[in-house]
């Protein structure tokens, strides 16, 4: 994991040294605990905020170093907007815009958890800390020189608040869902000369450790269930495919699970429909949907999370060979339908395909919601602002569309229906694997229907979010970890007992 800030907590009563964080809202005011560090500063802190046109709108800072009257070397006042109507995700891009402006040389922060109207409570105080340590978060695994301005953020961020114990509590869950999240970042983040399926497999049956049952097929194994699309995909490749199947099982017996599944093409060149050669690197991140799954299971695994779940992951590697499926080829899935093969590049969903059928059949899962970087077509629709969603089930769309809102993870539902479903249909076998290019990401999405055996379903389209997304309040690297605090919180509002 490649985390660069310690978290601590401390009363309100502790001395600040290094750098102090306070938050103030359009009042430009400060709530009663931050009147004592900040002393007779107070007075720079208005002609510096006049100086800069600081109004403490969201998002913007203000930033003093070494403010005559304070004990600290510098003094940083990030501005929440008007204080009211913060949610839960606006806490998480608080912790994230302050954390911003720190380089290396910030080793240690101070941060006062109040607003101008008192202290901010627990959960929303364990919200900023996850946004710290997303913001800090910073893949550089690989780089063996730093330079000054890319050294990694070492620092102790400490959060001054009310009641510490309290606050450690809030954090403890929030904190196993950005450890989650940090997980499937790394994944996404990792060169496809590392992190090939059965790699993958391995880091996913690291989950073992938190209690996670892992289940892992190979060629032989897949063969025997008649995954005839998943294999066909993999047979370009000399690295074998892998299926990995999790279970956290922190519900009562007799409880349905809820699955989740993700495409985890760990290199998609296109295979013979090869792709062009520019940015083709960013393919290493076309097995998110199966990071995105594998830190799901690690944040509610860490969280001990009362549920009962299954996460289920295709692992591929899509690459042209003497021995790589060629348009025209015909493939029997384990469903029994047939797919003719039109282009070898459309291979996310032919992965998906075998597995949804899988943990429909096996699981009789609640629900199943798939991840995948499925289509180019779904960031034209998009950008990288939402996740598409498909679904055959409202509940289960409105519950995912809530959980985006209070997340900031969102989705926007996409039509399905017959008159799109005609448009897979072949001349040569039961469907085709592609449809026209309008209408894209529809008809990869009818495909994955035909192998949900009827289940509640719902497909996310995260071609747009889940890599290679604009830097964000939250995050610079190219891996997002998009998915893994919404289907949480899904999970959290909807299918968890309660304590
Ligand atoms: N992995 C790609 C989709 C993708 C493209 C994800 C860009 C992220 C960024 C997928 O396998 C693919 O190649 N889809 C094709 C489908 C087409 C051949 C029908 C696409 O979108 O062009
Ligand atoms: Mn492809
Ligand atoms: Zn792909």
């Amino acid at each position: 994991m490649s985390d660069a800030v310690k978290i601590g907590f401390v009363p309100f009563s502790a001395a600040p040294n290094g750098v102090l964080v306070l938050f103030t809202d359009e009042s430009l005011k400060f709530g009663p605990a931050s009147g004592k560090p900040l002393g007779t500063a107070a007075e720079t802190v208005k002609r510096a905020a006049a100086a800069s046109r600081f109004k403490g709108k969201n998002g913007s800072v203000l930033d003093i170093l070494a403010p005559a009257g304070l004990k600290a070397d510098r003094l940083i006042v990030t501005g929440t907007g008007k204080a009211g109507a913060l949610k839960q995700e606006d806490f998480i891009r608080i912790g994230g815009t302050t954390i911003a402006r720190l380089r290396a040389n910030a080793e240690h922060v101070t941060i006062v958890a109040e607003l101008p109207g008192g202290a901010i409570k627990p959960a929303d105080v364990a919200a900023i800390a996850s946004g710290v340590r997303l913001r800090a978060y910073t893949f550089d695994r690989y780089k063996t020189r730093k330079k000054d301005d890319e050294e990694r953020l070492k620092s102790t961020v400490s959060l001054a608040v009310k009641d510490a114990a309290a606050a450690r509590k809030a954090f403890a869950p929030a904190d196993s869902v950005t450890d989650g999240v940090i997980v499937a970042r790394d994944l996404v983040n990792e060169p496809p000369n590392v992190l090939y399926p059965e790699e993958f497999a391995n880091r996913a049956a690291q989950l073992k450790k938190l209690g996670v049952k892992i289940e892992i097929f190979d060629r032989k194994a897949m063969t025997k269930l008649g995954m005839g699309a998943l294999l066909g995909v993999a047979q370009g490749s000399v690295r074998e495919g892998r299926m990995v199947v999790m279970r956290w099982e922190g519900g009562k017996k007799s409880d349905k699970p809820v699955a989740f599944v993700g495409k985890g093409v760990c290199f998609d060149t296109g295979g013979i429909s090869i792709k062009s050669a520019g940015g083709m690197e960013e393919m290493k991140g076309d097995m998110a949907g199966a990071a995105c799954v594998v830190g799901l299971m690690h944040a509610l695994a860490s969280r001990k999370a009362r549920v009962n779940a299954v996460g289920a992951i295709g692992l591929v590697e899509n690459m042209p060979d003497g021995n790589a499926q060629r348009p025209g080829d015909i493939v029997t899935t384990m469903s029994g339908q047939t797919i003719e093969i039109i282009n070898t590049d459309a291979e996310g969903r032919l992965v998906l395909a075998d597995v949804l059928w899988y943990v429909a059949k096996t699981f009789k899962p609640k629900f199943m919601v798939d991840l995948a970087t499925l289509t180019g077509a779904i960031m034209v629709a998009l950008g990288t602002e939402h996740a598409g969603l498909f679904s055959n089930n409202d509940e289960l769309s409105e519950r995912l569309t809530l959980a985006g809102r209070a997340t900031g993870e969102h989705v926007w539902r996409m039509p399905l229906g017959s008159a799109y479903d005609k448009l897979i249909d072949s001349k040569f076998a039961d469907m085709k694997n592609t449809g026209p290019r309008h209408g894209g990401s529809i008809t990869a999405a009818q495909l994955l229907q035909r192998f949900v055996d009827g289940t509640p379903w719902a497909h996310l389209d995260i071609a747009g979010t889940g890599m290679g997304a604009p830097s964000s309040d939250i995050n610079t690297s190219f891996g997002t970890g998009y998915g893994v605090r919404l289907l949480d919180r899904l999970v959290a509002d909807y299918y968890e007992a309660k304590r």
